[in-house]
């Protein structure tokens, strides 16, 4: 019998079962207002079934959206509508995380089916970006950005500090730093982007500064008794893995002993060069070596949707929860479709009783 639909507690947490709903953007807000789109998404997503559902990638400011779409966490007048959506996860019956990001050289792009490009003028909505050197990522993001100054890199920390007040405030109650994906924080920490001289740059302790800073100040504001977790690309798959995953370890034993709770592994995606062996599960190997380096509980996304390897991922001990992204767009319900083409009886007591007491019911008039 699998350890997929038993409960996982972290801090004050508990969820229902080890199946999350990782971040995923919608690209659906106004002026980083939640609107009409949000609210049955992620009900809708609650009510699945998953145990965990995180809100996608909010930005701490403005200029850090990706896209002028992008869900914001810059103001007090955002909490009401995020207040909304935890609430709505919760009533669903998941645990209620949120994402807060900054996109770093990725921002003041098009939403993906708007073109997934850079725009590159004001006159057409864009905006000035920010990274840690003043590289651009290139291909269809081709704008360079500023090379922040220490007193931006101060205004930033202190952005994501204000963006967990108010993700508390909200209702939250697992809140992710995102480090990964090529955005602000991955960035600093990516040879790829970040040639600067000074102590935010150079040896893996200072490319790791602003990322450990972060977590630091984050903990001193998010509750102790609540999962504080970060989404962190730990290689790049360009050929220096080796080394890029043991400076990983070690960054993310330093964000342990800060209070980090939780990691979330994911890829750099900082370099147009990579070669990604894509396919089902293959991160899982990578959270595992996370998982013993560092003593952290941990989780993957990237392929993970595949019944058996989801069930394999728990049962073998390679991570503590599944991310489950894209099958969860083609359909919300996806944890009672894994419980089903596992042969357990668990489905139908995933939903909530105006759908589960009847997929019982036929179930058991049809044997
Ligand atoms: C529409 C969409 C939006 C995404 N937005 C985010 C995001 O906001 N933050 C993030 O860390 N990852 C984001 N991702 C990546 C997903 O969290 C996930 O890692 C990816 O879909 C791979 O998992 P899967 O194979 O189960 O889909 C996004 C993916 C999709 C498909």
């Amino acid at each position: 019998m699998t350890e997929l639909f038993s409960p996982f507690t972290l801090k004050d947490v508990t969820l229902r079962n080890r199946i999350a709903v990782p971040p995923m953007c919608q690209y659906s807000a106004r002026d980083g207002y939640v609107t009409e789109w949000h609210q049955p998404h992620y009900t809708s997503l609650a009510r699945g079934g998953a145990g965990l559902v995180i809100v996608e990638a909010t930005a701490v400011s403005p200029e850090g959206r990706i896209s002028p779409e992008d869900l914001g966490i810059w103001e007090d007048g955002q909490i009401e509508g995020l207040s909304k959506i935890a609430h709505a996860i919760k009533a669903g019956g998941a645990a209620a995380g949120i994402q807060i990001a900054h996109a770093g050289r990725k921002a003041s792009a098009r939403r993906p089916w708007d073109g997934d490009d850079h725009i590159m003028d004001a006159a057409d909505g864009g905006w000035e970006t920010i990274s840690p050197s003043a590289i651009p990522f290139g291909a269809n993001l081709p704008k360079e950005p500023k090379e922040m100054t220490l007193e931006d890199i101060e205004r930033v920390k202190a952005d994501f500090v204000a963006g967990a007040k108010r993700a508390r405030e909200a209702g939250f109650d697992w809140l992710e730093l995102h480090f990964a994906h090529g955005y602000l924080a991955q960035s600093f920490f990516s040879i790829h982007a970040n040639t600067r001289t000074d102590e935010y740059g150079g040896d893996a302790e200072g490319r790791g500064r602003f990322l450990l800073e972060t977590v630091q100040a984050v903990r001193e504001v998010w509750p102790e008794n609540l999962p504080l977790t970060a989404r962190f690309g730990v290689l790049e798959f360009d050929g220096r893995d080796e080394e890029t995953m043991a400076e990983a370890a070690e960054l993310v034993r330093k964000f342990k002993h800060a209070g980090l709770d939780f990691l979330n592994v994911s890829i750099g995606f900082s370099t147009t060069e990579s070669n990604i062996p894509w396919g089902d599960a293959f991160m899982a190997p990578i959270a595992r070596k996370m998982r013993e380096e560092t003593g952290l509980p941990v989780a993957t996304a990237w392929g993970m949707d595949k019944p058996a390897d989801a069930a394999a991922a728990i049962d073998n001990g390679d991570m503590d929860l599944v991310m489950i992204g894209h099958a969860h767009l083609a359909n919300p319900h996806y944890p009672v479709r894994v419980a089903r083409d596992l042969g357990l009886d668990v489905g139908a007591s995933l939903l909530p009783a105006p759908y589960g007491s009847w997929l019982a019911k036929w179930r058991d008039m049809r044997g």
